[in-house]
């Protein structure tokens, strides 16, 4: 529609049809007329006239589902306005990936833009228009449940990820390319940081710090077009983000430049009544509408009050009128006047659902997503051994993990399921976990003598993690380390698989076990992926996108922590008064970036072309790996870097770049980084962004472990 004629249809409505826009309304208020709805109807404040006028709807997917609602919608729809219909498609629609945190693991941008892009393909086809991903939230606590749903602990990292999630779901012509979704970046902001890890807390960052680390991802989401912005349930300076309207007009709308539509996140604006900064649902109403909240997702703030509050005040009409011109925006900027049902064709859906590619692609991911957290020469497997596979995960298809919505279960196979079309089931005795936690074994005497290996297949059950899911326990569950223990008596060589949607406490599980295969919940075709890297058919690459701690009491832990004023170095260790536990190390157990693969590369120096650059120069930093062990593999070499003095305490070392490199057995390469002045910026203390002359210390590694041995000096006017 042209946009004299999306004017046009602005100024034709009435007030109430403008409030309609901001409301979005689930699935299931439309999908029956019984009597079971009255109870959602009356708490939504809705009547059939208004149920007519609303603007999206959530949860609703299906070619058909969306075509005959759409339909109906807009015949009795005054001004034929279609709706526009949002989900939550998060690691996948019907063909399942890896949880964003596994997807993490992969250091691969271009793999997760893939993922996005399947993921649109699918969830177009059933009518979809909107998705409300990616989740963009820096997190730096494990107890919180979604962590599972980030990306991890990096803002680089969490950056390029954010690009390829954005870029994969909206391709270049949201418009005509139908095969496309609109992206929602969530939850702005600071969703990452509840106090506690205590899911939908209070957060308390301090300003550089939420600068610095948390806004990064969500403005690459912004700057590679995303069309939505979800708030946050959270407070930010104690002011709950939803009616917040410092952070959303003054960060987000003027600073950071989003100019699409701003939704709450479920009942976000209802809930600043039990946060306590609003009387009532009008007063709710008041404050979301005035920070520039423009749809209102499951609660009635809007729908029973906004009418109201615009016929009063002329200001907030002025507000509305903006809202509801950002979601017809976005409505046109979907093609939605000209196709109201966009992608939705039965056709397409029952072809691109689940397809034989999207499986093939879904392997992949989760082959790459996959942690080798401990080796001790077990693996790989050889598929002549004889192998007991147990454990409370052995035979389950619960592995595609919270938010996979549409994922089948019934479609998904389980480990023993892959594994035995890997090994043959005369070398593979699958034994329930429960006779060895009862001690009763005996009948399976031969089948645990003549076994080469133990595999057990341990961790979470995927409703451990996700929304409302927050522990203030990350280690295994206690019978899982009992059966662990059990095994160990058996003197076999043991490799547990872990299935799990947040970084663990593993201290008392490495001394049980010989491997340790870190899976996430990998995903439709994870049980194959597992089995892939078990025997060797693939070579594990995947680095871990978050520091897996020793001890739930160092909680929050980043490699990336800020600078002390009393370091632990290693000449001070053992020393009472530097910055330190009395009982445990300052380090992580498992470190950012950490991954082992089943050969090795060796690093060997670290060139820079220059010792001193100025702001326009460009340093280039090399290193050559080598590959000196038996088989291919992938590395994903990464680039540390330190300022070593600042206006502000800046972190004692910080990512800056990393590259992929596949070597096969003996190869070397030569890696480059080329570095400029706007990689060296940071937030200084009055929020402006720039960079200071002076020393930077760098290193190139394998992991965050990496020691910053070299150095450069940023030379400025
Ligand atoms: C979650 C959002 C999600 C929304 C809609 C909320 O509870 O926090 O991330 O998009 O529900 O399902």
């Amino acid at each position: 529609m042209k946009i004299e004629a999306l004017k046009a249809l602005l100024e034709d409505m009435t007030i109430e049809e403008k409030v309609g826009q901001t409301i979005q309304l689930s699935a299931d208020f439309f999908s029956d007329q019984s009597e079971d709805i009255t109870g959602p109807m009356n708490e939504m404040a809705m009547t059939e006239k208004k149920k007519y006028q609303v603007g999206s709807v959530l949860g609703l997917s299906g070619a058909k589902e969306t075509i005959d609602l759409q339909k109906e919608f807009m015949e009795k729809n005054r001004q034929h306005i279609p709706l526009l219909f949002m989900a939550d498609i998060i690691h996948g629609d019907h063909t399942i990936f890896p949880i964003p945190l596994g997807l993490g693991a992969t250091w691969n941008p271009e793999a997760i833009k893939l993922t996005a892009e399947i993921s649109a393909k699918e969830a177009a086809a059933q009518g979809l228009h909107v998705t409300f991903s990616p989740m963009v939230d820096l997190v730096r606590d494990p107890r919180w449940g979604r962590v599972m749903e980030a990306t991890g602990e990096d803002k680089l990292l969490n950056k390029r990820y954010a690009r390829a999630f954005v870029e994969g779901y909206q391709g270049e012509d949201l418009k005509n390319d139908l095969t496309k979704l609109a992206a929602c970046v969530k939850h702005f902001a600071g969703y990452g940081a509840p106090r506690g890890g205590r899911d939908y807390n209070s957060v308390d960052l301090n300003e550089n710090t939420l600068r610095e680390h948390y806004l990064p991802a969500y403005q690459e989401g912004i700057d590679a077009g995303a069309k939505l912005v979800m708030t946050a349930f959270n407070t930010i300076d104690n002011i709950p983000a939803t009616g917040n309207k410092g952070l959303m007009r003054d960060v987000l709308r003027d600073e950071m430049g989003f100019d699409g539509v701003l939704i709450s996140d479920w009942g976000a604006i209802g809930e600043l009544v039990p946060h306590g900064v609003a009387e009532d649902n009008r007063a709710a109403a008041k404050q979301a509408i005035t920070a520039g909240v423009d749809i209102e997702m499951m609660s009635a703030a809007y729908s029973e009050h906004l009418v109201d509050l615009v016929k009063q005040d002329d200001s907030l009409a002025t507000l509305l009128n903006e809202s509801v011109w950002n979601i017809l925006r976005l409505k046109n900027d979907l093609g939605l006047f000209e196709q109201p049902y966009r992608g939705a064709d039965e056709e397409t859906e029952s072809q691109s659902v689940f397809s034989t590619d999207n499986k093939q692609a879904a392997l992949t991911v989760a082959e790459q997503s996959i942690v080798l957290l401990e080796n001790n020469g077990v693996l790989p497997l050889n598929k002549e051994d004889r192998i007991v596979l147990t454990g409370q995960r052995r035979d389950s298809n619960d592995i595609l993990g919270a938010w996979s919505w549409k994922g089948d279960l019934s479609k998904t196979e389980t480990l023993k399921e892959a594994m035995s079309k890997t090994v043959g089931s005369e070398n593979l005795s699958v034994i329930d976990d429960a006779t060895f936690l009862e001690g009763q074994y005996s009948f399976f005497m031969d089948d645990i003598r003549l076994a080469d290996t133990v595999v057990v297949a341990i961790g979470e059950s995927s409703e451990m993690s996700g929304e409302a899911a927050s522990r203030t326990n990350i280690k295994l569950p206690e019978n899982q380390l009992v059966l662990l223990r059990e095994l160990k008596k058996l003197n076999k060589k043991v490799v547990a698989v872990l299935f799990n949607g947040r970084p663990l406490d593993l201290s008392d599980v490495i001394p049980l076990v010989d491997g340790l295969v870190e899976a996430w919940f990998p995903g439709t075709m994870g049980a194959q992926a597992i089995t892939n890297v078990l025997f060797g058919k693939v070579n594990p690459s995947g680095k871990l996108p978050m520091s897996f701690p020793r001890s739930i009491g160092q909680i929050p832990l980043t490699y990336n922590e800020d600078s002390t004023g009393r370091p632990l170095t290693d000449e001070k260790r053992g020393e009472k008064y530097f910055s330190r536990y009395l009982d445990t190390e300052n380090t992580a157990l498992y470190p950012f970036g950490f991954g082992r693969s089943y050969t090795r590369f060796e690093y060997a120096g670290c060139t820079l072309s220059k010792q001193t650059m100025s702001a326009d120069d460009v340093l280039t930093v090399s290193v050559t790996i080598k590959n000196t062990g038996e088989v291919e593999g992938l590395e994903t070499v990464q680039l540390y870097i330190r300022d070593k003095v600042a206006e502000v305490v800046r972190p004692v070392k910080e990512l800056i770049d990393f590259k992929q490199v596949t070597l096969t057995a003996g190869e070397s390469k030569t890696v480059s980084f080329e570095i400029t002045e706007a990689q060296l910026r940071y937030t200084h203390a009055d929020n402006t962004v720039s960079s200071d002359a002076g020393t930077f210390l760098i290193g190139v590694g394998t992991d965050s472990r990496v020691s910053l041995s070299e150095s450069f000096v940023l030379e400025k006017e």
